[in-house]
């Protein structure tokens, strides 16, 4: 009884004063500057955001903006071109202190104004104003309990600290379908991130359909048993053929455009000469031992078997394969992958030998520098470029110089602080995606009351949030070949969408603030003050989420208690 009274006059303490000034606006990533007033702008049931005249290709924002608001809340929005009284203007931005990202949110008792210069400007304007209402708007979905809609009354100026804020989805160690793609680019477009970085090839897997190269995907993409894990059983072997399981092309295209009208570019990647078993297990006449088996690996791990590439027909099938992903995917950058390629298949390889007499070579790691060269070379002929993980420039003996030439951006996982000097040095862009901290598949914690999951790491939530992607040791000179931070979710021990959002979740939005806000507008325990509030959005969404900093630890399931 006494217990109640308590809980009763707690409750009453906490609940919001009428007119109390506004602590909390749950807003991230945190907005480059933001000032909160008291008080609030009511949504009246019937509400128009006015365009100005503004050309279709702004004023489509508008549109989708309406869309997602009157699909949450059954309110009545229209866009009109000209309108004497509208709640919502949207008018071009004339300044030119804002990049091409960035924009301006006033929120008045007497209306919002949105202000940008570019659609993305907008539609960044458009994302936070939906951010600002109950939780499902932001996913254009009814937020249960909520009947009437208001904005805070906020005055927002606002822009990307960095170009590239990435997500990384590994689909060949484990295929994720096209929904569950769909999905997370639905939240990378909550959280303004604006690059998806799709791995489609890997030892384990070919996941694109290629049409010169049936076997990649009628071969490549099946695998004769599959590694599992799941919440009751723990990690095992389903020994059941895993496959066919790969995107046609015309998927891939709907998922282009599903990311385009969310500002998101995809940058697809095929790994090669290393991590590239799947592809020679279709085509056995392109890797350094035609006449031997070449399985598509069940574990994980780093694999001797690679690709020849002093093989002139295996370069070709090499640019071939880039030809018809330059098809699908519009965009200037192709990732080829070139980390983690063992160089012993060459050393014992003919063709190898005599490749590197040809062109003087004292190391076998100068191939693969040639390789990537030839690669550049191509794709530059459709007016694209590379991106590479970093052993292209920090593999001892890689020929930086080559490396150089190709202009290609280099993606910093492993060392990825020296890795991003050296790219800098090399006058090569760079984007920092470090294994301790970005790596976002690997364990959130050890921590003997949580949910053991499979894999490794102990990144915590806070580890991945206070990461300080430019450190004052960094040569201001060296910002501009600094193009941001990714997020990479590797699926070796991830088998489903479940397990894939319990573990990306919520560091991902931790990747996304930090790609997003300044520094000094970054704090861990506003953060996760925001996350928790967000815990209603990704239920609404039906996303998992690792409860970590977030919630009470929940039970642990019986099998993994009894383990103790
Ligand atoms: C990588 O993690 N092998 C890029």
């Amino acid at each position: 009884m006494k217990n109640k009274w308590l809980s009763l006059l707690i409750a009453l303490c906490l609940l919001p004063a009428a007119g109390r000034a506004v602590d909390f606006v749950n807003l991230t990533p945190q907005p480059k500057q933001m000032s909160v007033k008291e008080g609030a702008l009511p949504l009246t049931e019937k509400f128009t955001v006015c365009t100005n005249k503004l050309p279709d290709s702004l004023a489509v924002e508008a549109q989708r903006f309406v869309a997602a608001v009157n699909a949450a809340t059954g309110l009545d929005a229209r866009v009109k071109n000209r309108a004497r009284k509208a709640l919502v203007s949207m008018e071009r931005y004339e300044g030119n202190d804002l990049n091409a990202e960035g924009y301006r949110l006033d929120v008045t008792p007497r209306g919002v104004t949105v202000q940008a210069r570019t659609s993305t400007g907008f539609f960044y304007a458009f994302q936070t104003l939906k951010k600002l209402l109950p939780a499902g708007v932001a996913l254009g979905k009814p937020t249960p309990g909520i009947a009437t809609y208001s904005l805070p009354l906020v005055s927002i100026v606002d822009e990307p600290r960095f170009a590239h804020r990435g997500f990384m989805l590994d689909v060949a160690r484990h295929f994720f379908t096209v929904e569950q793609v769909k999905k997370m680019i639905d939240l990378m477009a909550v959280y303004k991130m604006n690059r998806f970085h799709w791995h489609l090839s890997d030892d384990q897997g070919w996941r694109v359909e290629i049409k010169k190269w049936p076997r990649l995907t009628s071969v490549g993409s099946i695998a004769p048993n599959s590694f599992q894990w799941d919440w009751e059983r723990g990690s095992y072997y389903t020994n059941a053929p895993y496959g066919p399981y790969f995107y046609t092309q015309d998927q891939l295209r709907d998922v282009v455009a599903y990311a385009k009208e969310r500002h998101i570019e995809i940058i697809p990647e095929i790994d090669m000469p290393g991590h590239f078993v799947a592809a020679m297990n279709a085509y056995p006449e392109f890797s350094c031992t035609p006449d031997a088996e070449h399985n598509g690996w069940l574990a994980w791990g780093v694999s001797t078997d690679v690709m020849n590439v002093a093989n002139p027909d295996a370069v070709q099938f090499a640019r071939d394969i880039l030809s018809e992903i330059m098809d699908v995917f519009p965009y200037e950058y192709v990732h080829i992958g070139g980390d983690e390629c063992p160089t012993t298949a060459w050393e014992s390889n003919a063709q190898c030998q005599e490749k590197m007499k040809q062109l003087g070579l004292r190391h076998a790691r100068e191939l693969q520098s040639h390789f990537i060269k030839d690669m550049a070379d191509f794709v530059k002929l459709r007016g694209r470029k590379l991106i590479v993980w970093n052993e292209a420039i920090t593999a001892p003996h890689a020929d930086v110089e080559l490396i150089r030439q190709t202009g290609a951006t280099v993606m910093c996982w492993i060392g990825e602080r020296a890795a991003a000097k050296k790219a800098t040095e090399l006058g090569l862009d760079n984007i920092l995606t470090p294994y301790y901290f970005y790596y976002i598949n690997r364990k959130q914690q050890q921590d003997a009351d949580w949910m053991t999951v499979a894999g490794d790491g102990k990144d915590d939530l806070k580890r991945t949030y206070n990461y300080v992607p430019i450190t004052a040791e960094t040569d201001t000179a060296d910002y501009k070949h600094f193009r941001g931070v990714q997020g990479t979710f590797w699926t070796e021990h991830v088998n489903d969408n479940d397990l894939l959002e319990y573990l990306a979740l919520p560091r991902l939005m931790a990747v996304a603030e930090a790609g997003w806000s300044p520094q000094s507008a970054k704090s861990f325990d506003s953060f996760v003050r925001r996350m928790q509030a967000d815990t209603t959005l990704l239920d609404l969404g039906g996303y998992r989420y690792s409860p970590h900093y977030l919630k009470p630890a929940p039970p642990r399931p019986a099998k993994a208690a009894g383990k103790q």
